[in-house]
């Protein structure tokens, strides 16, 4: 086989085949393809794209050039959750504690920030002493112990992707929805998971940024992690603005830690409340059987078609949801387990196995926060309308919160808290946003750049969904 004659193929829109797709990634991993040649095939596929079968089948190649996690050892149905990256978006720190809470196993391996993304596995990592680098046994024994555990992904997982992501970073190519897909997925199967909870972001701050093609790339990832025998759906949520306040590391742990003491904004609650939910839903089973029932639910309260394909509707108290009885005794059970603190004392034990200190979770004010700080101020009258959320990632990059090359030191105090959101009402000179930073220099960079990603509008703007759908 040749190189050539597949990227030729593809670019002329053609299939190709499972050998193609096994020798050309396996050719690539052991670096007999360079990445002149594996750059010209992405953007063939960016701009030809892949059927169905084809993401299947590079998805299951990727997940098998390394080691593939065998989760047998722990007790119970493992459940993983995955965003497709977003801005504030630390739902994991609450989500997987409520989840574990509610006696799902959750062995997570998470990432670093990426681009304008932020990781959770740099916000834990904001705890002093908190070690996301631990052996696979220790890992192990946490799980069964705590309920979860959160580590950062091991040397030899997926090495495809690792080449791969970081090809697509330079060549721009990281936006299309076969190489998520199979990016994601691909590290989803070799976590090793039963169940798989995916958040799906939508906007502005999201790489897909509508959702039609947020939709569209739910749909892949779940038919891809169903085939490969997993419980999987996908929830589609809104990232045209960051989640709740708070975008950096540690001012991010200590809005999650707040969250899981009851005192969380709204938009984080809900959207956190509910991957929980997915995730106690899927570990008990829920997932499973598809029958005539809707491949789609809207949410937030309108549902469309309840799993045996009765219709209903209204409200959550209007009796059947999406998934049935069984996804609202899940939301119960999540609730129950937000408001009694259990959530939160799983948070703290996970944090004490691993390595940091507890302390920091029952009083989040001890983590430290950049001692520099700027008050950005409204320009004008109005009330707060679009943002160009990735910018605003840009801007806590800028502040030391994110990575502009992958060497670059974290400043795990640096950050961001918006005071004022969309469709909330400013008088010109009030503060809309605090930033924080270890050096003062980057302030003023940091507050153009947050300044330039907000809009102040004369009218109150339309609101916008919190929660699209549901994919399943
Ligand atoms: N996150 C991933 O892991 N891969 C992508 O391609 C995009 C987001």
């Amino acid at each position: 086989m040749r190189m050539y004659d597949m990227i030729e193929k593809k670019k002329r829109g053609g299939v190709l085949s499972r050998e193609e797709i096994a020798w050309m990634i396996r050719s690539f991993v052991q670096g007999e393809i360079p990445d002149y040649q594996m750059s010209a095939m992405l953007m063939a596929i960016y701009f030809q794209g892949m059927e169905d079968g084809e993401i299947t089948d590079l998805t299951l190649e990727m997940a098998h050039s390394g080691d593939m996690v065998d989760l047998s050892p722990i007790k119970g149905v493992k459940v993983d959750k995955h965003s497709t990256g977003g801005v504030g978006d630390k739902t994991t720190l609450i989500a997987g504690p409520l989840a574990a809470a509610c006696g799902v196993k959750v062995a997570k391996m998470s990432g670093r920030g990426l681009g304008h993304t932020g990781g959770t596995v740099d916000k834990l990592e904001s705890i002093p002493g908190f070690r996301t680098e631990i052996g696979r046994e220790e890992f192990f024994r946490i799980v069964e112990e705590h309920g979860i555990a959160v580590i950062g992904q091991s040397g030899n997982l997926v090495p495809a992707d690792k080449k791969l992501y970081a090809l697509r970073d330079v060549t721009a190519t990281v936006d299309s929805i076969p190489l998520i897909a199979s990016s994601i997925m691909s590290k989803k199967l070799a976590a090793g998971s039963d169940g798989i909870v995916l958040d799906v972001k939508t906007g502005s701050g999201a790489f897909m940024k509508d959702p039609a093609s947020s939709r569209a790339l739910a749909e892949k990832m779940v038919a891809i992690g169903r085939q490969a025998g997993k419980r999987c759906c996908a929830l589609i949520t809104n990232m045209d603005v960051p989640l709740g306040h708070a975008v950096g590391n540690a001012l991010e742990m200590r809005e999650a830690i707040e969250t899981l003491m009851g005192r969380g904004p709204a938009d984080l609650v809900r959207v956190s409340t509910e991957l929980a939910a997915l995730m106690v839903w899927l570990g008990d089973g829920g997932g499973r059987s598809e029958g005539n029932a809707g491949q789609r639910d809207a949410l937030g309260g309108r549902f469309v078609q309840g799993e045996d394909g009765r219709k209903a509707c209204g409200s959550p108290s209007a009796g059947q949801t999406a998934g049935g009885a069984g996804l609202d005794r899940a939301r119960e059970r999540v609730m129950e387990a937000l408001s009694n603190g259990a959530g939160l004392k799983v948070l703290a034990d996970m944090a004490e196995a691993q390595g940091g200190d507890p302390r920091c979770v029952w009083e989040p004010d001890r983590l430290a926060i950049g001692r520099e700080r700027l008050e950005v101020k409204a320009p004008s009258d109005g009330f707060m309308g679009h943002m160009d959320t990735e910018a605003v990632g840009i801007a806590s990059v800028l502040l030391g919160a994110g990575r502009s090359r992958k060497e670059d030191a974290l400043d795990y105090g640096a950050g961001i808290v918006l005071k004022k959101k969309y469709g909330e009402a400013v008088q010109a000179g009030e503060t809309i946003a605090v930033l924080y930073a270890s050096e003062k220099e980057r302030l003023a960079p940091a507050a153009e750049k947050f300044l330039s990603a907000c809009t102040v509008q004369r009218e109150k703007p339309k609101e916008e969904p919190l929660i699209y759908e549901l994919v399943r």
